[in-house]
């Protein structure tokens, strides 16, 4: 197995127990829809990379140190899964059916304003950190709240908007998904050192793998294998989103075909053949070698960043390494 791979699967167990423990509460309903997809699965990517730059900083002590940042960056995630799947109006997630569709609208928003609090008092309790540095991975968090929220409104607002050029999508994503990665890596990094360069230079390799993991989700989410990624195929098209694969093949099929692509998105259709069709004139287009692309550009950006780190542990170092490119090849 990889190092990666290796770190992961002695992650997971530790992150999972902790997150059991600090979900527990009354009343009963709410706390048992935000662990429905709490305990789920999910791959425990955040965690596992506050975890590792932990470790690369500091070793077996920092990555110590840095289990509940961790477990509250992944609680943050879970908060804004649960609200996305709203939005989205998404049946299944981790293979399972999403919160809301099974405990209701209203529960499943309060079950992630749940989460979203636990994951603050679970950071300000982190007692192996000292307080001018639990302070600052809790403004990273707050931060990262913020950013993913005006993300979301901007990925939703793209849904009715024909002009978003791929410079707006980027940012979007940034904001959606790679604030948070960045949260989770800045976080692994002040748990371990109070060095302002080292803590920036592992938020930029957060936020590069972010952007690339979020061009990886939006190829996946047509061409991926629903019963890999445990996600329903063809949403993004149904919705009208306006992903790197849309907008690519909007502006390079040819008039008729880009015309015919922009028919089906404009009807919000949820008809299977109609968003075949779609995904073919998508396929054509060269959308998804062009999406993978650009990930690797990024990915490659954050494998520099790490390359040029003082690490402690080597092998911490070169899971990081493998993670940049498990982002962009991952198949869930
Ligand atoms: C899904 O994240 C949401 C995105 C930002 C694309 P993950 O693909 O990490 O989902 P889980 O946690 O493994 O279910
Ligand atoms: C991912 O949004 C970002 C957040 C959940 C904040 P998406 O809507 O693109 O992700 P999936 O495909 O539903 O996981
Ligand atoms: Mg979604
Ligand atoms: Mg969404």
């Amino acid at each position: 197995m990889d190092v990666m791979g290796k770190f992961i699967e002695k992650y997971v167990p530790l992150i999972n127990r902790e997150l059991d423990r600090v979900t527990r509460g009354f009343p009963e309903n709410v706390y048992n829809a935000a662990r429905h997809l709490l305990l789920a699965g999910g791959k425990r990517v955040r965690p596992s990379l506050t975890l590792t730059y932990a470790r690369m900083l500091g070793g077996e002590e920092g990555e110590d140190s840095a289990l509940p940042f961790a477990v509250s960056v992944e609680l943050l995630h879970n908060f804004t899964l649960i609200h996305d799947d709203i939005m989205d109006k998404d049946e299944f997630r981790r293979g399972v059916k999403t919160v809301h569709t099974v405990f209701g609208e209203n529960i499943a928003i309060l079950a992630g304003d749940l989460l979203f609090a636990i994951s603050f008092e679970n950071a300000l309790s982190n007692e192996k950190v000292q307080p001018e540095n639990r302070v600052k991975a809790v403004n990273l968090l707050s931060q990262a709240s913020r950013i993913v929220a005006e993300g979301q409104a901007l990925d939703v607002s793209f849904e009715e908007s024909w002009d978003v050029k791929l410079e707006d999508y980027l940012d979007m994503i940034y904001r959606k998904t790679g604030a948070l990665i960045e949260a989770a890596t800045g976080m692994g990094a002040l748990a371990v050192t109070q060095n302002d360069g080292i803590v920036r230079n592992a938020r930029i390799y957060g936020k590069n793998i972010g952007i690339a993991f979020q061009l990886r989700d939006d190829v996946l989410g047509v061409f991926g294998d629903p019963s890999k990624t445990g996600k329903p195929i063809y949403s993004d098209i149904a919705r009208a989103k306006k992903t790197v694969l849309i907008l690519y093949a909007l502006s390079n099929l040819n008039i008729d075909e880009s015309e015919r692509l922009k028919e089906i998105l404009e009807g919000k259709t949820t008809d299977i053949e109609l968003l075949k069709e779609a995904a073919g004139l998508i396929e054509k287009s060269g959308a998804k070698e062009y999406a993978l692309n650009l990930a690797y550009k990024y990915s490659k950006d954050a494998i520099e960043m790490v390359e040029k780190t003082n690490a402690v542990d080597e092998d911490a170092r070169k899971a990081l390494v493998e993670f940049a490119k498990f982002v962009v090849e991952r198949e869930k």
